[in-house]
């Protein structure tokens, strides 16, 4: 007996992960796209999405009848009348792209609702899973035009690389519904194995918790990388500073590390959008605008630090100096290069006439991701040692930490010009130093190895 039957619209990221996650919990849960391609391969058991434990959860979950995937939402939903079980939860996980203006584009939400209206069962709910603008549940629910068909807002908080841990020990469940109390509570119920504290509100406040943390731990990381300007000048170790912030139980060690600047397919979107739906609320959000502009800024500050490292001068030319960048994703644990930090310093870089040549253990040099990289851009190496062959300096600029243990002094005989800028403070500086390089770090003395 299945606890409850489920239908999952979208099978890209969030909908991948929320369909296997869900059939693990013990729901029958088919998922849809409008990709017959993908469909076909995903129910075969081949999925194309780099994530720990996922592939597992979907062989399971397909093996054990609980998983399914059909071509069009309208089929998920007739595979599941025609199982004599018809649909009690519609999850929307479509792709809401940032529009002209930073405005979500809502096409593919429209397009679902649309295409499931009259064949949506009474008594069911449809779930926003997807980020979406403040007001889209009302939205959804005018389009739908379905009185007996709640709408509810369910807004997921996981992180690349860690997707199925996430969903399954959450910090928390957030479900908010205009519709009815009992909407709310029957979505919350789908995940009442997971013993998370959960939050039932309106679907407004749902859909503002999903901005306000992301934008919240996107401010908390402009804070850092501008804190971390603050030490270099002043002769602090921003380790050392956010090591002595974060035992404050209010502030938390967590999300503290300075770097090149935060992207991602999430933090970038969502704090634009926070933006826009102040905007149009009229109000000024200086703190969330403050946060992105010194997000930009910190771009420009890493191409500064590699000046300074490679020429000695704040004014030094670039021009045709070769350099070896370490990392492009926009964080370790992912292939993902959107909106990567990575892409912007190198952006910079190359602009300054800088030779760029590339190596992330993420991105092989024929793999997909890799055909997305501009060639004139950087060139993509799928060695380290040779990234660094011939290089004047050495840019880490994601934190792998396979990075940590490269044979240092072979990076070093590679170089000509001897130098590290680990944007990420990733590794340890003695060992850096102990290889024949120099090291430059970020909001840390430059001697700090020796300090240590
Ligand atoms: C984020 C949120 O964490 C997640 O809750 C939400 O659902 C989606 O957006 P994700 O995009 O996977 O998840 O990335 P995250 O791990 O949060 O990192 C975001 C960016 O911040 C990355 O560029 C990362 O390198 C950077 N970062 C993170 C830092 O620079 N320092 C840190 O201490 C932590």
């Amino acid at each position: 007996m299945f606890a409850r039957t489920v239908a999952v619209v979208g099978t890209g990221y969030v909908g991948l992960t929320t369909g296997a996650c869900l059939a693990s919990l013990g729901h029958r849960v088919v998922c849809a796209d409008i990709d017959e391609d993908k469909v076909a391969a995903l129910s075969r058991g081949e999925i194309t999405i780099r994530e720990p434990g996922l592939a597992d959860l979907v062989a399971e979950g397909v093996a054990a009848g609980r998983l399914s995937f059909v071509v069009g939402a309208a089929q998920a939903l007739k595979e599941l009348e025609g199982e004599g079980k018809p649909v009690e939860v519609l999850f929307l996980c479509v792709p809401t792209p940032m529009g002209v203006g930073g405005v979500a584009d809502l096409s593919a939400v429209e397009a679902v609702v649309e295409e499931v209206r009259d064949a949506m069962p009474p008594g069911c709910v449809v779930v926003n899973k997807s980020t979406v603008p403040v007001g889209t549940a009302d939205r959804t629910a005018e389009l739908l035009a379905r009185p007996d068909v709640q709408v509810a807002s369910n807004p997921e908080f996981l992180r690349e690389g860690s997707a199925v841990h996430d969903f399954l020990h959450p910090d928390r469940i957030v479900v908010g519904s205009n519709s009815s109390q009992d909407a709310a509570e029957r979505v919350a119920a789908l995940y009442a194995r997971l013993g998370a504290p959960t939050v039932l509100t309106d679907a407004a406040s749902a859909e503002m918790i999903k901005y306000a943390a992301n934008c919240f731990l996107a401010m908390k990381l402009s804070y850092v990388n501008a804190l971390a300007e603050l030490c270099e000048r002043v002769d602090a170790d921003v380790s050392d500073v956010t090591e002595g912030m974060g035992y404050d139980r209010r502030i938390g060690q967590a999300f503290l590390s300075p770097g090149p600047g935060w992207g991602g397919s999430c933090l970038p979107k969502d704090t634009h959008a926070l933006l826009q739906v102040a905007d149009s609320a009229d109000f000024e959000f200086r703190l969330v605008r403050a946060s992105i502009d010194t997000n930009t800024r910190q771009f420009s500050r890493m191409v500064d630090k590699v000046r300074l490292a490679v020429t000695g001068s704040r004014n030094g030319s670039l021009t045709r100096v070769r350099l070896a960048l370490f990392g492009l994703t926009f964080k370790a644990g992912t292939d993902d290069l959107r909106d990567s930090p990575a892409l912007g310093v190198a952006a910079l870089l190359r602009q300054a006439g800088a030779d760029l040549v590339a190596y992330d253990p993420g991105v092989a040099v024929d793999s997909p991701a890799a055909r997305t990289l501009d060639s004139h851009l950087l060139t993509l190496v799928g060695d380290p040692y040779e990234a660094a062959a011939g290089a004047e300096a050495v840019v880490v600029l994601t934190e792998w930490p396979e990075f940590r243990a490269l044979d240092w002094a072979r990076v070093a005989e590679s170089t000509t010009g001897g130098t590290v800028v680990d944007t990420r403070n990733l590794l340890d500086p003695a060992v850096i130093r102990r290889a024949g390089l120099s090291w430059t770090g970020v909001g840390r003395p430059t001697t700090v190895a020796a300090a240590r």
